[in-house]
C-alpha cells in the first residue's frame, strides 16, 4: 500500500485499541499463527464460533490444537455476551457524518454518509461512482462541523480509476491544500478479489497508525464479477463477496469509520441474475450495506441519486451535478 505520512489533524479521534492478534493467544506460537493467518483466521470472534474441525482442515494442523485455539478464543471473546442497550446508544451517538457536497444528496441520506456502516453507490458506467468516492475522500478530511471528520482515507483502486489530478481540484473547491489532501489518501490498487479482501486487513494495520476514517472500494465487485463466472461459481462468489463485507464492516466499528464502496450495474443481463438493474452481489450486499444508492443519468451534468432499501429512511430521490470542483446540486 502507497502511503505518504503526514502529521495527524490536531483534532483527530482517539485511537482504538490495538486490535487483536493471534500471538496473543495462549499456546499460539509464530508458526501456527502463520497457518491461521494463511487459511484466513486474523479475528478473534471467527476462531471463538469457528469449528476446530474446519480450523484443523484449513490450516493444516491437528484436531487437538485446534479446539485448544478455539477455546481460548472463546475465553476471550466473549460469546454471546450481550451489552446494555445505554451501551448501543452511546456508540450510536459517536456516529459521524461525511457531506457529499450536494445538499441534496446529503439530505437523502439522513445528512451525509455515516459512520459505522456501508454505503454502496451503484450505476451504469459515467453515473458518477468514481466521482462521489473521490470526493466524499477530500470531504472526511474536512474538520468536524464543516461536513468532515479530520479524518484520513484508504482507497482501493480495483480499476486503476483513481486520478490524483481530481483529487486536487476537488480539494482545492474545499478549500483544502491539495498536496496535504492527497497525503492523507491511502491508495492501494488490487490487482484481484483475494488481493482487495487482504487489503481490507492491510488497512486495520494502518488505521493503528492514521486517523483512518474512511474506505473507498472502487469497485466491490468488478474482480468478483470477472473471476467467478458461471452459476456453479454463485456461491462461492457470494461467499466471498459476503466476508469481505463483513470485514469492511467490523473496520467500520472499530473505527467508527465510513465504508463506501462502488458497483456497477451492467446494461447487459448478469447472466446469473438476469435483471440488469440490480447491482451484483444481490442479496449479500443489500444484507451488509446499510445504505444503497442507486444513480442514472438525466440531462448532463445531472445524476439522479435514489434510495433503495433503506432501514431507517424514506425512499427518495435527489438531484445533483458532476461539475469541475466536484459533486455539487
Ligand atoms: P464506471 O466506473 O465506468 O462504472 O463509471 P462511474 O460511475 O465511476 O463514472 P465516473 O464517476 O467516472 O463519472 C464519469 C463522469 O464524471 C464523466 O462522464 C463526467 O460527466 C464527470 N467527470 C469526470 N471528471 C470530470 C472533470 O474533470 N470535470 C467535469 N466537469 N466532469 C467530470
Ligand atoms: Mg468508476
Amino acid at each position: 500500500m502507497k502511503t505518504v505520512s503526514k502529521p495527524v489533524p490536531p483534532d483527530s479521534p482517539p485511537r482504538p485499541p490495538a486490535p487483536f492478534e493471534l500471538e496473543d493467544l495462549e499456546g499460539v506460537g509464530p508458526t501456527i499463527a502463520e497457518k491461521l493467518r494463511e487459511a484466513g483466521y486474523t479475528d478473534l470472534m471467527e476462531l471463538a464460533v469457528a469449528s476446530p474441525s474446519d480450523i484443523a482442515e484449513a490450516a493444516e494442523i491437528g484436531v487437538a490444537i485446534a479446539q485448544r485455539i478455539v477455546n481460548e478464543a472463546r475465553k476471550r471473546a466473549d460469546v454471546g455476551g450481550f451489552e446494555s442497550g445505554t451501551t448501543v446508544l452511546e456508540r450510536r451517538q459517536k456516529l459521524g457524518r461525511i457531506t457529499t457536497h450536494s445538499k441534496a444528496l446529503d439530505e437523502l441520506l439522513g445528512g451525509g454518509v455515516e459512520t459505522q456502516a456501508i454505503t454502496e453507490f451503484s450505476g451504469e458506467f459515467g453515473t458518477g461512482k468514481t466521482q462521489l468516492g473521490h470526493q466524499i475522500a477530500v470531504d472526511v478530511q474536512l474538520p468536524t462541523g464543516s461536513g468532515g471528520l479530520s479524518g484520513e482515507v484508504v482507497y482501493i483502486d480495483t480499476e486503476s480509476t483513481f486520478r490524483p489530478e481530481r483529487i486536487v481540484d476537488m480539494s482545492r473547491a474545499a478549500g483544502l491544500d491539495p498536496t496535504e489532501a492527497l497525503g492523507r489518501i491511502h491508495v492501494a490498487r488490487a490487482f484481484n478479489s483475494n488481493h482487495q479482501m487482504l487489503l481490507v486487513q492491510k488497512a486495520q494495520e494502518l488505521a493503528r497508525e492514521r486517523p483512518i476514517r474512511l474506505v473507498v472500494v472502487d469497485s466491490l465487485t468488478a474482480h468478483f464479477r470477472s473471476e467467478y463466472v458461471g452459476r456453479a461459481e454463485l456461491a462461492p462468489r457470494q461467499q466471498m463477496l459476503n466476508k469481505h463485507l463483513h470485514e469492511l464492516l467490523r473496520f467500520a466499528d472499530t473505527y467508527n469509520a465510513s465504508i463506501v464502496v462502488t458497483n456497477q450495474v451492467s446494461s447487459r443481463p448478469d447472466i446469473l441474475f438476469g435483471d440488469p438493474t440490480r447491482p451484483i452481489g444481490g442479496n449479500i450486499v443489500a444484507h451488509a450495506a446499510t445504505y444503497r444508492i442507486y444513480l442514472r443519468k438525466s440531462k448532463p451534468p445531472k445524476r439522479i441519486a435514489r434510495l433503495i432499501d433503506s432501514p431507517n429512511l424514506p425512499e427518495g430521490e435527489a438531484v445533483f451535478s458532476l461539475t469541475g470542483e466536484g459533486i455539487r446540486d
